[in-house]
């Protein structure tokens, strides 16, 4: 498939979000870009199943995601990398901007779900997608930008400017009662 540039495209948010500095120090084979409307088709899933176990919701129910982001305003940015030559995504991230009452009704940066293919990964992607996701937060206003990992991701985060603070807590579904349809919320 040729590359397809970001002016065909139906893109989550406007390019010019993702700084310059990030974008001049790609390979030129590389694109740096909001993910788009048919990113389903240049494997966005795979990318993510490097990260986790993914299931295919099929494209209709993608898409149908991907515009949920984009009316929820100014919250979800999701960026990829395209290989240029095959138009296939090569790595992804998203930044999730949450909104408070305190600190004068500030904001904070969530980075979720950083995955680079595997043929590909140690060629500094991970490190553009964080900084590119890092600068998009900051001119959000985020008085910071957080995110959990595993232990073995650490030094990867410290290489991309991060430090070690608090802790992680988390309450997991029991994924046996999803799949019977029985989901339970704790009350607020
Ligand atoms: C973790 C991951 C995103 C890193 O991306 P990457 O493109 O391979 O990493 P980069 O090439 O940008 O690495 C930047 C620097 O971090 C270092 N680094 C990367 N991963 C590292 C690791 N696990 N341990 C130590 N250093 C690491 C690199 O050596 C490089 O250091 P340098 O600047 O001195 O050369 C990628 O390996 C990946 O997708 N892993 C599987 C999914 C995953 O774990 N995602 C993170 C979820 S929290």
């Amino acid at each position: 498939m040729p590359f397809t540039p970001d002016s065909e495209l139906d893109l989550l948010f406007p390019a010019e979000y993702i700084s310059q500095e990030v974008r001049s120090q790609l390979h030129p084979d590389l694109h740096i870009r909001p993910l788009a409307s048919t990113d389903y088709k240049r494997g966005h899933l795979n990318i993510l199943s490097v990260l986790t176990v993914v299931s295919d919701p099929g494209e209709e129910a993608w898409r149908a995601q991907f515009n949920m982001f984009r009316e929820i305003q100014k919250t979800y940015y999701s960026i990829v990398i395209v290989d240029k030559p095959s138009d296939r995504i090569v790595a992804v991230g998203t930044v999730f901007i949450e909104r408070k009452f305190l600190r004068g009704l500030g904001s904070v940066g969530h980075i979720e779900d950083i995955a680079v293919d595997k043929s590909q990964q140690g060629k500094k992607l991970g490190l553009r997608i964080i900084q590119a996701l890092t600068g998009i937060s900051e001119n959000s206003g985020c008085y910071k930008t957080i995110l959990n990992c595993s232990d073995a991701n650490i030094p990867f985060y410290q290489k991309c400017g991060y430090e070690k603070k608090e802790n992680e807590m988390v309450s997991d579904i029991d994924l046996s009662l999803v799949f019977c349809g029985l989901t339970f919320y704790l009350p607020p």
